[in-house]
């Protein structure tokens, strides 16, 4: 059980002795909602956050280097699928919410949340430059008084030994006059059940007076928020929440190769397995793992942990497995076919649902981009069918073929692979008139069909 922010005690550190006239201020601020709030990267994290401010009753300003999203956001148009385009209109009908190009025009700000992107290099290495571009641009309007949150995720450490160095330099003291915590976000795109505010928040600050700031802010957003003891903790605790689920996704995959020569179906394995009501967790095969995060974050730490000569094994072998998945896929679409007479070059491959997860839009990593690229490389014709999705363009180029689902289009392809479970698909219509699937997701309803094959 969590206590609200304002009433637990922060853990750890030292709090300077001179800076209560300060942190008072900003405080009062912060419970009187007149904190100019300056959220920096206006995309799936920070647009959310940001007309989660504005509802809360905060003036606050977007910051993001892309044009064309700060014109959508000061028409009112949401082109994030989790933001309801009627609470962004409603935040730029109240004037709570505006979006510029640069931090040199947003005005004096009271708390700035960090929330750009954080990719892998082409080598795979963190590539925080977008972080490091944030900060370089708050420093010139440091003042005594501010709240620099980073919400992005990243390495541990990456507060200490990154943003508090640039910080710095402004010859401000960190801790008495700008208070700075790394508070990550859990959104989790399409899933309606937690939300922003329903999901905790973990805060933790470089100091006690930076942790208890940012969590009293935090609260004005959240229900729950669970501070730590120090930056590096809440920075650990993050890339542990999505190395745990990589790492799980990878045994499940292996799971699926295992039962695949038991000769049993490892979706009624791991769905019998989790009846169990302690000490199981189910986690599902796949074409491998996706998005902004489960693909990316265990990187970030394998690569410190490299910095620091230790080898992070689990992270080594589980990413192993899903990077191999996609080829697996391809392996298996080669035999399917093979059974059935045919060779994979000059097949016509329909794929079904290319988005990185279920009922979202977003491509970003998807398993379904590797598949496809490989299946072509290979011969095989291929199109894709994804309702949320309009256009595609494979990572070494080339736009794949979008066809809509209909009797024709799955009769007329010699196999069809489900690479993601949206629930709008309409799974009737692919028992019916899909002659040959190969299932990655396990359909309910299509396992054990005939010519309905799985991982
Ligand atoms: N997408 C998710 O579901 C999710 C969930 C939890 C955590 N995260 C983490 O949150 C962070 C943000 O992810 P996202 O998915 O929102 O990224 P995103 O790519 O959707 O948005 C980042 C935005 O930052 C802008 N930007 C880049 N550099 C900038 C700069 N110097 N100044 C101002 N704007 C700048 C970009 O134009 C872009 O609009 C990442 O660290 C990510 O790992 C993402």
């Amino acid at each position: 059980m969590t206590l609200p922010a304002e009433r637990r005690a922060p853990v750890g550190g030292v709090v300077p002795a001179d800076n209560s006239g300060v942190r008072d201020r900003l405080v009062q601020r912060i419970r009187d909602r007149t904190a100019r709030i300056g959220i920096v990267g206006l995309g799936y994290v920070g647009l959310p956050t940001a007309v989660a401010y504005a509802e809360a009753g905060f003036t606050v300003v977007g910051v993001d280097t892309d044009a064309n999203r700060c014109a959508a956001v000061t028409r009112g148009d949401s082109y994030i699928e989790d933001v309801i385009a009627a609470d962004l209109r409603r935040a730029r009908e109240k004037d709570r919410l505006t979006a510029v190009t640069s931090l040199a025009t947003a005005g004096d700000l009271d708390v700035i949340d960090i929330c750009v992107h954080t990719p892998l290099g082409e080598t795979r290495e963190p590539d925080i430059s977008a972080i490091r571009a944030a900060a370089e641009a708050l420093v010139p309007g440091q003042r005594p008084g501010q709240l620099v949150v980073l919400t992005s995720t990243s390495y541990p450490g990456t507060t200490e030994e990154v943003l508090r160095p640039i910080l710095e330099r402004s010859g401000l003291v960190i801790g008495r006059d700008v208070f700075v915590a790394f508070a990550p976000e859990r959104i989790d795109p399409g899933n309606t059940r937690f939300t922003l505010r329903t999901t905790p928040k973990i805060v933790g600050g470089v100091d006690p007076t930076s942790t208890e700031i940012a969590c009293l802010a935090l609260a004005t957003i959240v229900d729950t928020v669970v501070p730590v003891s120090d930056a590096t903790t809440a920075e650990m605790v993050k890339v542990l929440e999505n190395t745990f689920r990589m790492v799980n996704i990878g045994f499940a995959n292996e799971v699926a190769m295992i039962c695949r020569r038991l000769g049993v179906d490892v979706w009624e394995v791991i769905e019998s397995a989790a009846t169990k009501p302690y000490g199981f967790m189910p986690f599902y095969p796949g074409p491998g793992v996706g998005g902004h995060c489960i693909p990316v974050d265990p990187s970030y730490l394998q690569w410190k942990m490299r910095n620091l000569e230790y080898r992070t094994r689990f992270i080594d072998l589980g990413d192993d497995v899903n990077r191999g998945m996609p080829d697996y896929v391809v392996q298996r679409a080669t035999d399917v076919l093979n059974d059935a007479g045919k060779s994979l070059r000059g097949s016509r491959i329909l794929l079904i649902g290319v988005a990185y997860k279920p009922n979202i839009g977003d491509v970003r990593e998807s398993p379904a981009l590797h598949v496809a690229a490989k299946l072509r490389s290979k011969g095989a014709e291929v199109r894709y069918v994804d309702p949320h999705v309009d256009s595609l363009v494979l990572h070494h180029g080339g736009r794949l073929s979008r066809a809509d689902l209909s009797p024709t289009e799955l009769g007329a392809s010699d196999l069809v692979v489900i690479t993601t479970q949206h629930d709008d698909i309409d799974w009737g219509m692919v028992r019916q008139h899909a002659a040959l699937v190969l299932d990655t997701r396990g359909v309910r309803g299509g396992r054990g069909r005939a010519g309905w094959h799985t991982l």
